[in-house]
């Protein structure tokens, strides 16, 4: 699936470089610089991403901006959206859903089918996100996500710059190492625009059913997922088992094109 791929050497430079206490937009240059071929940064629109096109924009460096419209989105992200590309002067790349695959998950378990079981969930993440995420990345060499080691122990061991292992691409995560402090300072400093919901007790923003606001003090994922255990909440687009396929998840068949 990659297009240009690394040596082990590389990477562990690359994750040096990452790492020895440069500022965001000398990071994303030090990718665009090390890594050959096209970089593609998918942005959820929440506020590590927004540091993450701040950095892209003030690096003057072409990265390929996406975002993946899931149909499921608050109106205040889809706003986001539309502030980052006036601001930033540049187009985020929205990337939706196949149709046939959506008809067809939702004939089989209706339109909230996500809420009747873990399984049904995880096929409308597959659906809504992981499939477009795979297309989007296609081809692609790198690919920039706004992971944070603190942003839940699952994500602790987040390295900069690693082989991602469902696809192959070199996977980028230039904020690895960032508190929230250091994140929220970033965003103050340079008047980034974000969400407005991350005001409104949203501190991590995915689609509107599955996202509730936290209560202060409680986890910054607590509202991501809430009903279901703390250990498998990923949608998949991250924590990938080696060589995943969209086509390897059994409870999907139905739903496949
Ligand atoms: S999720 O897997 O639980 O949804 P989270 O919201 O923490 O992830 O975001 C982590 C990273 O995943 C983001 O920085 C971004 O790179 C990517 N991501 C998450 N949701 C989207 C989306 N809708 N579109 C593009 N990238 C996304
Ligand atoms: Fe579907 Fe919820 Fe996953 Fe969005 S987060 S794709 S609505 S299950």
């Amino acid at each position: 699936m990659s297009a240009t791929t690394l040596s082990a050497a590389a990477i562990a430079e690359l994750n040096q470089s990452l790492g020895s206490g440069t500022s965001l937009t000398a990071r994303i240059a030090a990718i665009a610089a090390q890594v050959p071929g096209r970089i593609a940064f998918s942005t959820s629109l929440g506020i590590e991403d927004q540091a993450v096109l701040h950095a892209i924009s003030d690096a003057n460096v072409f990265i390929d901006v996406f975002t993946l419209e899931t149909g499921r989105h608050f109106p205040e992200t889809l706003d986001t959206l539309d502030a980052s590309e006036q601001r930033y002067g540049l187009k985020i790349r929205a990337v939706y859903p196949e149709a046939r695959d959506l008809e067809n998950l939702v004939a089989r378990d209706g339109i909230n089918g996500f809420r009747q079981s873990i399984d049904d969930r995880k096929a409308c993440c597959e659906v809504r996100k992981v499939r477009p995420l795979n297309r989007a990345l296609a081809g692609a060499s790198g690919w920039i996500t706004g992971l944070r080691r603190d942003q839940s122990a699952g994500r602790g061991a987040v390295p900069f710059a690693e082989r991602d292992a469902g696809t192959g691409i070199i996977k980028l995560n230039p904020l690895a190492d960032w508190t929230l402090a250091q994140l929220e300072a970033y965003i103050a400093a340079n008047d980034v625009p974000i969400n407005a919901l991350h005001g409104r007790g949203y501190p991590s923003i995915g689609c509107q059913p599955c996202t509730r606001a936290v209560r202060p003090g409680e986890d910054i994922r607590a509202g991501r997922w809430w009903w279901e255990n703390e250990d498998g909440k990923e949608c998949g687009l991250h924590n990938r088992p080696a060589h995943a396929k969209p086509e390897a998840h059994e409870h999907l068949k139905g739903a496949a094109s």
